[in-house]
């Protein structure tokens, strides 16, 4: 959508508030022992308290309130009774809608660890996302953002996931503009417009950037089961620098 009035702005804001809440608090409980099921609870429950509707469970019938992806799951994973141990890398992401705005918001996080090998491919995906939400500006190439997130992992040894990509967002959970690369896309004309709502969220891999449906139909993971990761803001494109309304 296009975020052309200050109501629209207050309304994504609110949405933004909500998500970025549930996600942080879901953050605080992860500890080994619990299920994904579990955390999934953690989340559902802050949204119904702030009176917003998980977009997933609305918009597509996904069994559970949020994503909860242990890898190599990296996408869509669903909340079971999978139990989280120490030193797992998890990825969480939180979208819902709020008087009838969506925003969406993820973040991948090792279990109870410190593990120096996923901290540089944690570090590496969450400034891949800083220097993205900085590049899109009213009047740029819209995959100056793959270009960024793609230049940003390779730098660092990493692949982007090709088959994920960011996306349109505000009045639905999905919108144009559709499949926000996170790679230069030669073909890829688009010009970044005023008041555009964009969910920004790079996937950086260790493997060679392809992932697979399991047979649940859901749950995403590398193709080669390597590590993955992945950091999402919704954002209102200005003329400088982005409003973030997941921060
Ligand atoms: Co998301
Ligand atoms: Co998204």
């Amino acid at each position: 959508m296009t975020a052309d009035s200050e109501k629209d702005i207050q309304y994504l804001k609110a949405a933004g508030r909500v998500v970025a809440g549930a996600l942080r608090k879901m953050i605080e409980h992860v500890q080994p022992g619990m299920t994904t099921a579990e955390l999934d609870q953690v989340g559902n429950e802050f949204l119904k308290k702030e009176g917003a509707k998980s977009a997933p469970q609305t918009v597509y019938n996904f069994p559970g309130a949020t994503c909860i992806s242990v890898s190599p799951v990296i996408a869509h994973g669903i909340p079971n009774e999978t139990v989280l141990q120490a030193g797992q890398l998890i990825n969480i992401d939180v979208s819902a809608e709020l008087d009838g705005y969506f925003a969406d918001t993820g973040a991948s996080l090792v279990v109870a660890a410190h593990i120096p090998e996923i901290e540089k491919l944690l570090d590496a995906t969450k400034s891949a996302l800083r220097k993205a939400v900085h590049s899109a500006q009213a009047g740029k190439p819209l995959n100056d953002i793959g270009k960024v997130v793609q230049a940003e992992a390779a730098e660092h040894g990493y692949n982007v996931i090709y088959d994920l990509t960011g996306h349109g967002i505000g009045r639905k959970l999905h919108e144009e503009p559709h499949e926000v690369f996170n790679f230069h896309n030669p073909k890829d004309r688009r010009i970044l417009t005023e008041g555009m709502v964009l969910a920004i969220e790079p996937f950086l891999t260790l493997g060679k950037g392809r992932v697979v449906e399991k047979r649940d139909h859901w749950s995403l993971q590398t193709i080669d089961k390597t590590l993955a990761a992945q950091f999402e803001h919704t954002v209102i494109v200005t003329k400088n620098e982005p409003i973030i309304l997941t921060l």
